[in-house]
């Protein structure tokens, strides 16, 4: 598994599984629970051990069930879950403490690897005090990392005014309809991972025409070329997919090295 050292010196796995549809009616995002996590038990057996789950997907206890009933050791997994950025769970310092004491009971264990404010908080107080809360945790080691989500440049820079630690994640889209380069490099530059969600999304018909060609010369079908774009550039990934056959496929990125010609392609798709 490719793995990258975070600001802080510890490692996260490169590529994980997504979860935002697992236990969930017709595996839709929306749909009611219904406690069905076999795609995250195949995902498991696949080999995934990065789990990518927040408090907005409702499943947290059933994925920290999931991981439990896994019978693999707690140390092996790599867990990351979020806190929604509206009032009823940042209003307060207290809210946002009850809110990841809860999101450490729902997943059954005693540390989460990384927690991540799921959308900016417009609010800079509710930003600045929600921050200091998790870095309380992440002092007490309940918490290994902290990061965020979707957050802009400039929400970025202005967190350096008051954050004593600094994000060492930015969970933002990353697909070829929205590549995020400009913030790609950003983070780069500034030490914070990039981790791609919805990297096999948004793909046209035409765009899975160019990276199948691509993957042809690799004996890797269109995902798995574009997975490896990312994980090459050094943005990590979290794709899901409720079919163990395309589970494994995604996680298989370690035996092939995409070409300079074959990047400039995909860059410019
Ligand atoms: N932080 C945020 O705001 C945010 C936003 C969105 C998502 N996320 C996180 O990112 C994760 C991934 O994003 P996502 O679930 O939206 O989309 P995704 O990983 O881009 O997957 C999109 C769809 O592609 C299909 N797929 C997967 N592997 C494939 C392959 N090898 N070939 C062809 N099709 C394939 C899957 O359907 P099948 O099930 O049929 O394979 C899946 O529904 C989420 O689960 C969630 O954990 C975070």
């Amino acid at each position: 598994m490719r793995t990258h050292t975070l600001a802080n010196g510890i490692t996260i796995p490169l590529v994980g599984t997504g979860t935002n549809t697992y236990g969930k009616v017709d595996n839709s995002y929306n749909g009611e629970l219904n406690n069905d996590f076999s795609a995250l038990e195949s995902a498991i057996e696949a080999g995934y051990r990065l789990i990518d789950t927040a408090i907005y997907y409702r499943n947290e206890s059933g994925v920290g069930q999931t991981i439990k009933d896994s019978g693999i050791a707690r140390e092996e997994f790599y867990l990351t879950t979020k806190i929604p950025e509206t009032e009823e769970y940042v209003g307060s310092k207290e809210l946002v403490k009850q809110t990841i004491l809860k999101s450490l009971d729902n997943l059954k264990v005693d540390y989460i690897d990384l927690y991540l404010i799921h959308k900016p908080i417009e609010n800079k107080e509710m930003l600045k005090n929600t921050w200091e809360v998790l870095e309380s945790f992440v002092d007490s080691g309940k918490i290994k990392s902290i990061g965020v989500s979707n957050f802009t440049l400039e929400q970025l820079e202005e967190m350096k005014s008051f954050a004593r630690i600094k994000p060492v994640v930015n969970q933002i889209e990353s697909n070829p309809s929205n590549w995020n380069n400009d913030l790609i490099d950003y983070l780069q530059k500034n030490d914070i991972l990039p981790e791609a969600w919805g990297p096999l999304s948004k793909v046209t018909d035409e765009q899975q025409t160019i990276l199948t060609k691509i993957g042809d010369k690799y004996g890797k079908n269109w995902g798995q070329v574009l997975l490896r774009y990312q994980i090459q550039r050094g943005v990590a990934v979290i794709p899901k997919s409720h079919n163990q056959k395309r589970q494994m496929l995604n996680l298989d990125l370690v035996n092939f090295n995409l070409s300079p010609e074959d990047i400039h392609i995909i860059k410019t798709l």
